[in-house]
C-alpha cells in the first residue's frame, strides 16, 4: 500500500459561521488542519477589533487540538483605519477582507465606490497588512461567469497599480484569466478550492441542477478547471489551498432560491491527494496545501505531520453533518478517491 508523510496543512480561507454551526465544524478543521484564516461574512460581519476578540473567543471554545485561527475584518466603506491597525497590532486580526457588494452570501455591507477605500488600503500598504478579495464584479449587466474576469479588469489592476507592495490574495480562483494575472504581478498570490479544482459547471447542470455545488465564484467550463489543476500540482508558490469550507443548512441549499457554498472540510485533502496522483504530482502535494500559504503569510510552517494512505477501493464519503436540528451535507467529487488519512 502506497504512504506518504506531509507537514500538517493549512486551510488560507474558511467559513466557520456562529453558533451551532461553530460547533459543528470547528472541529472538523481542527481534526486536520494546522492554520486557517478564518472569514468575518456573518450576520452581521465581523468589522472591528472588539468584534473580532469576542468572535475569537467563541471560535477558541471548540478547538481541542492546535488549531490556530487568524480572524478578518470585514471591509466596509466606513472602515476606521486607527481601530483596524490597533487589532494588527494587538494581534486579533491578520488579513482584510475585501467582498464587493452582493457579490456573495453576506456581502450586503461590501464595497462599491473604490475611491472610498483607498486611504485603509494605502495604511495597510503601509504596515503590511494581507488584503484579501473575493474578485468577482457585480455589475448586472455582466455574465456571471464572467465576473472574475470584469473584476480584475476594471477594479483589481487599480489596487495593483496604485498599492504595488500590497500583499494580495485573491481568493478561490476559478479562471485563467486569474492565473496569468496573479503569474504577471510580484505582490498577488492566488488560493484555490478543492471543489473548483475537482468539479466543473457540467457536474453542476449537466442531468440536473445539484445545488450543492452551487457555490460564488461559480464553478466554470472544464477549460478552466483544467488549468487551474495545471497551475496547483504545478509547484508554484503563488497558488496555494484555501478551501471555502462555507456550510449551510440543507434546507437552504435544496431552495427555490438555494444559497452559494460548498462545505468541504472532512475530504479536501484525500481529494487533493487524488487529483496531485492523478496528475504525476504527488511531488509537489505538500508545497499546496502545507507550505506556500506560510511563505505568503510570513508564518510558520506546521511542524506536526500527517500520513496518507492509498486504499486497494475508494474511500466512503460520510453524507452529511449533523447537530440538533442543524445538518449540512459533505462535499464529494464524481471521482473515486482512493487516499485517506491515518
Ligand atoms: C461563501 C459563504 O457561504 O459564506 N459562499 C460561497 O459560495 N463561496 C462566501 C464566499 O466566500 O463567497
Ligand atoms: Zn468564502
Amino acid at each position: 500500500m502506497k504512504k506518504i508523510t506531509i507537514i500538517q496543512p493549512d486551510d488560507w480561507h474558511v467559513h466557520f459561521r456562529d453558533e451551532e454551526m461553530l460547533k459543528l465544524v470547528v472541529p472538523e478543521t481542527d481534526k486536520i488542519f494546522g492554520k486557517c484564516i478564518v472569514m468575518p461574512n456573518l450576520v452581521p460581519p465581523i468589522t472591528n477589533n472588539s468584534m473580532a476578540i469576542e468572535y475569537q473567543k467563541r471560535i477558541k471554545k471548540y478547538v481541542k487540538k492546535s488549531l490556530k485561527t487568524y480572524l478578518t475584518i470585514y471591509l466596509t466603506e466606513n472602515t476606521d483605519e486607527d481601530n483596524l491597525l490597533t487589532a494588527f497590532k494587538e494581534k486579533n486580526v491578520f488579513a482584510v477582507k475585501l467582498y464587493p457588494l452582493g457579490a456573495t452570501t453576506n456581502s450586503n455591507f461590501g464595497i462599491k465606490n473604490l475611491e472610498s477605500i483607498m486611504s485603509v488600503l494605502s495604511t495597510m500598504e503601509t504596515n503590511d497588512i494581507p488584503l484579501l478579495i473575493h474578485g468577482e464584479d457585480t455589475d448586472p449587466k455582466i455574465d456571471i461567469f464572467d465576473r472574475e474576469k470584469y473584476f480584475i479588469d476594471r477594479t483589481l489592476s487599480k489596487i495593483v497599480d496604485r498599492f504595488p507592495s500590497l500583499r494580495i490574495t485573491l481568493e478561490h480562483i476559478t479562471t485563467f484569466d486569474a492565473i496569468d494575472y496573479i503569474k504577471l504581478n510580484k505582490n498577488i498570490v492566488g488560493s484555490i478550492t478543492p471543489h473548483h479544482l475537482a468539479s466543473n459547471r457540467n457536474d453542476m447542470l449537466v442531468g440536473g441542477i445539484k445545488p450543492h455545488l452551487y457555490c460564488l465564484p461559480i464553478l466554470k467550463r472544464k477549460t478552466h478547471q483544467e488549468e487551474l489543476i495545471k497551475v496547483a500540482v504545478s509547484g508554484n508558490e503563488k497558488f496555494f489551498l484555501g478551501t471555502d469550507s462555507a456550510p449551510h443548512e440543507i434546507a437552504l441549499k435544496e431552495n427555490h432560491c438555494g444559497c452559494a457554498g460548498v462545505f468541504n472540510t472532512p475530504y479536501t485533502i484525500q481529494i487533493l491527494a487524488q487529483i496531485f496522483e492523478n496528475n504525476n504530482a504527488l511531488n509537489n502535494f505538500e508545497k499546496f496545501v502545507s507550505i506556500h500559504g506560510s511563505k505568503h503569510y510570513k508564518l510558520p510552517i506546521n511542524k506536526n505531520k500527517i500520513n496518507l494512505i492509498k486504499k486497494d477501493i475508494p474511500i466512503k464519503f460520510v453524507n452529511k453533518l449533523k447537530i440538533n436540528d442543524t445538518e449540512i451535507k459533505i462535499y464529494k467529487p464524481s471521482f473515486d478517491v482512493f487516499w485517506d488519512i491515518i
